[in-house]
């Protein structure tokens, strides 16, 4: 199989072709069914959830813990809710919470239609339901969908793309493509390897098909597989456990790792936080209230401590605040994390919060000349979803904006605008300790492998977590003895207008115009390097009101109709990605890693001398509402050692010592 790296283009992917016979889907193009006709529900219990014993391992976690199943086809999701539903029943008897992670893997998905259509299972229904208002749209990658303690990645793309993106470990594996000979792909040997690499001694794996081609490259991967009694009419199933993982041989001791099979040290997982540990998280913007929450979820005791005198005080404190994303011409990191955090962002705002606070409106970005016109048909020729974004021309963009303009550009159809505060409320008012407010952070001692925090203010002393969390912007980088983390805050100031000329969607171009709300709209946003003025200014008003006129140039607006502003300030990293993961023992690194600074492919052996508990999210420039709520889910999996929600190249790539270790390949340290 050859070495993927990001989501390949197109980014729509081809949505499952169907013939129906009597209420049953069947895949015309593979010419299989996706569970028995005769009863898909009894055969899916039967084949998969039963040989994995789940119902006894589902009673059988500890309190805080988690399973992760693995699943190599989505199709109807009807393994996905016969699961969900044995997680419910099971668990209810439980007077201690653990959490289902659900990894599912799908190529060609089925249309919502085509999903309602077959989820009829009268037992199933309510649970169908509620896949259903989150199901998403066919676009390439990582999708994460939280319904209470069961979470489900559902990651759409083609098996041979998808596995290699997955980090994690998981308990048990259904492997439900269609028949071997008719979809060779999901059954192939590279295939059955990956899902080894992400076994552990006690994961198990069911399989309808008990086939040579299925049992042979399992048994070659390292599992030990048996066949059992199949459904109704079918011979054989297969059933099957990864064996001892072999030892390598002791000549190879001093030999560097072979290049194929290479992590660096500093994208390995880190040894998970123990279950139920104490996490101070710092910071009450967007970054710190989700982290805080996504924490609390997986059964986490936190306290979230904020020096203002209330949540959202600091970058997320504007009253309207953008949901874009600005995507690339090409798949890099940068566009595969901003693509998937706004369908996320859009997805955990869902009902959260009513229209004075969030609205789905819609979001154009006009095109500034004909260069970047050119760069918006690049991207579009990459395809997406023509509901999700499409490229219009001038008139339809006048008809979206319900105003004259004089550019065509791009038409975000989910996307829209918040108030950041409003957000940043409604996910405190989740926590279960209320936030300590007007107390700073003052200094971070490390203490017999637990962190002691100096506070001044409200809550002044000195408090022992196991864990800490950074989420205070550019603040942050000033607490890990031994480098400074490179963290620069950038000013930008937003001028509240009269709505007299206020735009249906929002709509951006050089600056941004929001719909208007309680009487004005936002239109933002100075960019001024290096000032570190907390006052409104004039000047930047005037800037402010120049971009209104360029991106509506219909708008006489004047300055008499600025009725407010606000400035912030962004936390910016050198490659404008966030910051987010474990941060490490800098000495240590300096000495671990010194070969880097004369070979930075050197493949070291060493682990990471990550710094026990203390982690970081922050450094999400002007694009924090749709990246810092998906890095939160994406922290909180890392600490709680889940299989990631996120490709693991998006993973490496916001990877917190990286700075540090660039420096040092550049001899710079
Ligand atoms: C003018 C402007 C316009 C923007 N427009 C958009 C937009 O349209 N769309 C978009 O996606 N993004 C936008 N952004 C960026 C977005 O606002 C940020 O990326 C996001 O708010 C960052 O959230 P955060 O939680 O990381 O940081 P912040 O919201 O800054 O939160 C950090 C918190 O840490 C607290 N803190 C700091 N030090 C300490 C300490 N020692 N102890 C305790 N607490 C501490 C601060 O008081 C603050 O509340 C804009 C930013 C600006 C400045
Ligand atoms: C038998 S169906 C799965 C049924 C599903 N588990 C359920 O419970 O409804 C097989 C699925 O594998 C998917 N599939 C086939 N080839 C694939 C590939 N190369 N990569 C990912 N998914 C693939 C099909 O689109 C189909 O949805």
């Amino acid at each position: 199989m050859p070495k993927q790296t990001l989501f390949s283009d197109p980014q729509l992917l081809p949505c499952a072709n169907l013939s129906w016979c009597d209420g049953n889907p069947m895949a015309v193009d593979f010419d299989d069914v996706y569970g028995s006709t005769y009863d898909a529900v009894a055969e899916k219990n039967h084949v998969f959830l039963a040989p994995n014993k789940l119902a006894q391992r589902f009673l059988d976690l500890p309190a805080n813990a988690h399973f992760s199943l693995l699943e190599l086809g989505f199709g109807g999701a009807l393994n996905f809710l016969l699961t969900w539903q044995l997680w419910l029943q099971q668990r209810q008897t439980q007077t201690t919470p653990a959490r289902l992670v659900y990894t599912s893997i799908e190529a060609y998905p089925m249309t919502l239609a085509d999903l309602q259509r077959w989820q009829q299972w009268p037992q199933l229904r309510d649970l169908a339901k509620q896949l259903q208002a989150q199901y998403p749209l066919p676009i390439k990658g990582f999708h994460q969908l939280h319904f209470g303690e069961v979470t489900l990645n559902l990651i759409l793309a083609p098996v041979e793309e998808a596995l290699p993106q997955v980090q994690g470990r998981v308990d048990a594996i259904y492997l439900d493509g269609f028949k071997p000979a008719q979809n060779p792909a999901m059954w192939q040997p590279a295939v059955m390897q990956m899902l080894a690499s992400l076994s552990h001694r006690h994961t198990t794996l069911a399989s309808y098909s008990a086939a040579k081609s299925a049992r042979d490259p399992l048994t070659v991967a390292g599992f030990a597989v048996v066949t059992a009694s199949g459904f109704d009419k079918k011979r054989h199933q297969l059933s099957g456990v990864l064996r001892d993982a072999p030892i390598a041989p002791a000549k190879n001791a001093n030999r560097q790792p072979s290049k194929a099979t290479y992590t660096p040290p500093w994208q390995r997982s880190a040894p998970p936080l123990a279950p139920g540990a104490k996490v101070a998280v710092i910071g009450a913007g967007i970054s710190g209230c989700s982290t805080a929450l996504a924490l609390q979820q997986r059964g986490y005791q936190v306290q979230l401590i904020e020096r203002a005198d209330a949540v959202a005080q600091g970058a997320s404190g504007n009253k309207q605040g953008m949901l874009y994303a600005k995507l690339p011409d090409s798949a890099i990191v940068s566009g595969q994390l901003h693509q998937q955090g706004l369908q996320h962002s859009m997805r955990k705002l869902g009902n959260s919060l009513s229209a004075d606070y969030w609205q789905a409106t819609g979001l154009l970005q006009l095109a500034q000349d004909d260069t970047e016109l050119k760069q918006m048909q690049r991207l579009i020729n990459r395809e997406f979803p023509a509901q999700w974004l499409s490229l219009v021309s001038p008139e339809q963009a006048s008809g979206f904006t319900q105003q004259a303009v004089t550019a065509g550009g791009l038409n975000y159809a989910e996307a829209g605008w918040v108030n950041p505060p409003a957000w940043c409320r409604s996910i405190v008012s989740q926590l279960q300790k209320p936030p300590w407010l007007q107390t700073r952070l003052v200094a971070l001692q490390a203490h017999q492998q637990q962190w002691q925090l100096a506070l001044a203010g409200d809550y002044a002393g000195s408090y022992v977590f196991d864990a800490v969390v950074l989420c205070n912007a550019s603040d942050a980088s000033h607490y890990v003895a031994g480098f400074g983390l490179p963290l620069k805050p950038i000013r930008g100031q937003v001028s509240y207008v009269k709505d007299t000329f206020a735009p249906a969607k929002v709509v951006c171009g050089d600056g941004y115009v929001t719909p208007a709300q309680d009487g004005t709209m936002a239109v933002g946003a100075s960019y001024n390097l290096a000032s570190e003025d907390t006052q409104l200014r004039q000047q930047d008003h005037l800037d402010n009101l120049q971009r209104l006129r360029q991106l509506l140039p219909g708008s006489k607006v004047s300055e008499a109709d600025i009725c407010g502003g606000r400035v912030g300030f962004r936390a910016t990293t050198p490659d404008y990605l966030p910051m987010l993961g474990q941060l490490a023992d800098s000495q240590q690194m300096l000495h671990s890693f010194a070969h880097l600074r004369k070979d930075k492919n050197y493949r070291f052996k060493q682990d990471m001398p990550w710094l026990p508990g203390l982690y970081i999210n922050a450094g999400h420039g002007s694009k924090g509402l749709i990246t810092a709520p998906l890095c939160a889910e994406l922290l909180a999996a890392q600490i709680a050692g889940e299989v990631l929600p996120v490709s693991c190249h998006v993973a490496a790539a916001l990877e917190p010592n990286r700075f540090f270790l660039r420096d040092m390949m550049r001899r710079k340290r």
